[in-house]
């Protein structure tokens, strides 16, 4: 297992669309076990491929509060979405920003698992935003993309500069 490194905002490979996964291989499997790795070191609640440089539709997810429950969703396609969500989100891309963007309340999703079987679930609340900042990752877009103008140029302002610190 190894820890992959994140692409920090606003670096320009957050923008490039991820492929479908066609081949449900080992190297997947290693992909995937890397990707939750470096979730759960992070510490975080969601990452996507392109979030590790790797531009393909995956995402791992764990909102519970054991840390044990660990999803994982291959070329997932939102199916349907109800009411508007109130919760703020943060992102690993985009460290100590958080901020509310427009989101369904629940959402009914299709994806594959990591074996390729594909799956259906209807979720809500926090999984349900999760889900959907995920997916907006394998589109090329990250959350703060929906803010003001005037607020993504701060924050790319402030990320830049903290990035030159970090050397
Ligand atoms: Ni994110």
């Amino acid at each position: 297992m190894a820890l992959l490194p994140i692409l920090q905002y606003p670096d320009p490979r957050l923008h490039i669309v991820a492929a479908p996964v066609t081949r449900f291989d080992e190297e997947l499997q290693r992909l995937v076990r890397d990707m939750a790795e470096t979730m759960y070191a992070a510490p975080g609640v969601g990452l996507s491929a392109t979030q590790v440089d790797v531009h393909r539709q995956v995402i791992v997810i764990d909102v519970s509060d054991g840390r044990d429950a660990l999803q994982v969703f291959i070329n997932p396609v939102l199916l349907e979405g109800w009411g508007e969500s109130g919760l703020e989100e943060g992102c690993l891309s985009v460290p100590g920003v958080y901020d509310q963007v427009p989101r369904y309340e629940r959402v009914r999703i299709e994806a594959r698992d990591a074996r390729g079987e594909r799956f259906e679930l209807e979720v809500d609340g926090l999984m349900s935003v999760c889900v959907q900042h995920e997916m907006d990752h394998l589109k090329g877009r990250v959350f703060v993309e929906y803010l003001s103008r005037l607020k993504q140029t701060r924050i790319a302002s402030r990320m830049r500069k903290q990035q030159r610190r970090a050397g």
